[in-house]
Formats: C-alpha cells, sequence, structure tokens
C-alpha cells in the first residue's frame, strides 16, 4: 500500500512516499526554522505564510524522488492536530482538495500518533508488545504503553512545559539560538554534566508525570548567582545574560549540567514505569529530544536489559511526514474503515488510543 504522508504542524512544510508503513520512497521536508534562530520560538503567522508558498513544490518533490505519480497512491494521509491552527490548516485543506481531486481516501492522522509510529520507518525489524514508550517534542512529553500499534494507555505526561521546550527556553536563557535542542547538546560538548546541580522533578512521588519547569527557573537562578559578583544589586529573576565574563569552560559546563538534568528525569521516570511493568518488551523513544545523543547514552546505561530503540534516522525524530503516512497504514491495518473517518483540523488534540 503506497501512502501519501503531508505534515504542517510547526514550521515545516514536509511530504513523504511510504510503502506499507516502513519502506520510505520519498521523505522532503521544507522548513522556516532558521527565519526564527533569535526569536527563541515559531511566529505562527509567518511559519504558515511560508507553508503556503512551500506545499506545491514539497509534494512535487515527493513524487519525483519517489518515481510514482498520484495515481499509483492508495490513500493521503495528514497532519489533523496538534499544532499550529494556521500551519495545519494549510496541509489539511491541501490534501482535502487532492483527495477529492485524485479521488483517493483521506485519512486525518494526530501528530503524536505519527512520532509514536516512526520507529518502523525504513527498518523492516518485528518490534514486539508490549512497548514503553517516550514521546518527547517541543509541544508533549509522554509515556506509552502500548499492546499493539493503536492499542495502549497513557501512563503520563507533563504538567507544564514539555522536555523539547525546556530545551528551547534554557538556550534562550543561554543566547543560544532556537531550536534550542540542537544548541544546547553543541554548546555542551567537552563540558562536565556534574559542574553544577539540579534538582530532580517530581521526586519521590509515586507517578509518572513529568515537570521541566522547576528546571529552567533552576538554570535562570544559578545564571543569576554566577553574575551576581559582577553586577551588583541586580534584581531577581535576571534577563538573558551574557557569559563571556564567566571563562570559556563555564558555557559549555552550564549546557551539559543542565542537558543532564533533563536527561536524568526523563531517565528517573522511565526506570519506574519498567519497575511497575516488568512485561515490557521492547522501549521506545520518539520526537525530537530522541535525537539527543547524551539522553539516548543514559537510557542505555540505566535501563537494561530492556532493548532500547529510537527512530532509524534524526530526520524521522524531527517532525517529517513519513512518520504520518506510516501511522495511517497503521490505523488502516487495525482500524478498518474507522480510519477513514471524517475528521476535523484541531489546535489542540489529545491523543486517545484504544485501551
Ligand atoms: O518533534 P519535533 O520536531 O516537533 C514537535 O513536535 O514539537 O521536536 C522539536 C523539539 C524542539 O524543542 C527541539 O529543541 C528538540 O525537539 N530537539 C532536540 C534535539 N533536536 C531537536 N532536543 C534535544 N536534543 C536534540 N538533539
Ligand atoms: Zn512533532
Amino acid at each position: 500500500m503506497l501512502i501519501l504522508g503531508i505534515e504542517t504542524s510547526c514550521d515545516e512544510t514536509a511530504a513523504a512516499v511510504v510503502e506499507d508503513g516502513t519502506n520510505v520512497l520519498s521523505n522532503v521536508i521544507a522548513t522556516s526554522q532558521h527565519a526564527f534562530e533569535q526569536s527563541g520560538g515559531v511566529i505562527p503567522e509567518q511559519a504558515a505564510r511560508k507553508q503556503v508558498e512551500c506545499i506545491y513544490p514539497v509534494l512535487e518533490q515527493a513524487f519525483k524522488d519517489a518515481h510514482v505519480s498520484p495515481k499509483s497512491i492508495d490513500a493521503i494521509a495528514v497532519t489533523k492536530g496538534p499544532g499550529l491552527l494556521g500551519s495545519l490548516l494549510v496541509g489539511t485543506t491541501t490534501a482535502r482538495v487532492l483527495a477529492s481531486v485524485w479521488k483517493k481516501p483521506l485519512i486525518g492522522v494526530h501528530h503524536n500518533f505519527g512520532h509514536l509510529s516512526s520507529i518502523w520507518l525504513s527498518k523492516k525489524l518485528h518490534h514486539p508488545f508490549p512497548i514503553l514508550t517516550l514521546s518527547v517534542s517541543g509541544g508533549h512529553t509522554e509515556l506509552w504503553y502500548r499492546i499493539a500499534q493503536t492499542k495502549g494507555k497513557l501512563l503520563g505526561s507533563t504538567r507544564d512545559d514539555a522536555a523539547g521546550e525546556a530545551f528551547d527556553k534554557g538556550a534562550a536563557l543561554l543566547g543560544l539560538p532556537y531550536p534550542g535542542g540542537p544548541s544546547i547538546a553543541n554548546a555542551a560538548l567537552g563540558g562536565n554534566p556534574h559542574a553544577f546541580k539540579f534538582p530532580l522533578p517530581l521526586k519521590g512521588e509515586n507517578n509518572l508525570d513529568f515537570s521541566f519547569s522547576g528546571l529552567k527557573t533552576a538554570l535562570k537562578y544559578l545564571l543569576y548567582d554566577l553574575e551576581k559578583p559582577m553586577k551588583k544589586k541586580k534584581p531577581r529573576p535576571p534577563k538573558i545574560v551574557s557569559l563571556d565574563s564567566l571563562g570559556p569552560s563555564a558555557l559549555a559546563d552550564i549546557a551539559a549540567s543542565y542537558q543532564h538534568a533533563l536527561c536524568r528525569h526523563l531517565t528517573n521516570r522511565i526506570e519506574r514505569a519498567l519497575e511497575q511493568l516488568p512485561k515490557t518488551r521492547e522501549m521506545h523513544i520518539v520526537g525530537g529530544v530522541s535525537a539527543n545523543t547524551a539522553l539516548r547514552a543514559m537510557l542505555q546505561q540505566n535501563i537494561p536489559p530492556v532493548a532500547i530503540r529510537w527512530p532509524s534516522a534524526i530526520v524521522y525524530c524531527t517532525d517529517n511526514a513519513a512518520m504520518i503516512a506510516a501511522a495511517a497504514y497503521f490505523l488502516i491495518e487495525e482500524r478498518g474503515k474507522k480510519a477513514l473517518e471524517k475528521f476535523e483540523t484541531s489546535a489542540s488534540l489529545p491523543l486517545r488510543l484504544t485501551p
């Protein structure tokens, strides 16, 4: 089955052609991320305007790279939410028009279900269920226990910021460009992850939730305390500080310690989940933050003997359309005609899997 996937939930315009949920024939992504490097985050209006310009050439390229024509595809899958409404509408409107003109079935896919499906891209591995999946990106942090592709339950989620948001906000405090994840990971190279102590969020709480806003605040005050000897009578909370005066390795040490604290919180909740769910056969991490090598290393060190998997390429960790096409394939496989039900485009949309 050949599915055309379309994803436009944030600052990217993406289209892909995927065969049977795993074989990626093309995966095209145009992003306006560079335009937001200095703003610390995406400006919705600006992102949507760029997507209107990009959607047609991106689709054309996806068919060209896949060496297929629109006639040969079996269905169109599009991200229905959550995300930025203007951006989502560019994708869903395009998909609705194409489905009508080409007379193809249309499937609305939840963005986070796309991330959950990204592990299967380009890998014909058989993954045994039950699977514990940590889905971590700029918009969400969720822990899922799945007994099939579309069946499972949500074990915990973030009470405040998402993990990627904590990287993005931390980077802004450190004067590093958006997106913060790669910026902090680069700045942390060669730094000492134990140079500065951060608290462990929700320590001792018997649940599987996450909380990142305290770590961001701890970083704010660390920067204030480091600057204080040089700038007297500076009121709390501080604004973004210049780290130049703190010596060449200070930024690397702070970035490494902050990154370590974020990874430690994620790892701690997973350890707790695995203790409670001893039947788990595999552990998956997906979403933009799963690209983080410090997180991958910490998980590998701390949670044997369960096999840990992440998407087979960095482009499948961050937002892409191949994961949307893969997700649609699994929805059709497990839910049949129900997968083709009419859908609304929605900026806020909780993911519901069959229990
Ligand atoms: O999945 P994604 O592309 O978009 C959303 O669904 O939000 O994730 C983007 C998030 C951003 O917050 C970005 O800072 C983070 O993923 N990210 C990373 C890395 N690459 C991207 N975080 C940590 N380390 C990375 N290498
Ligand atoms: Zn995403």
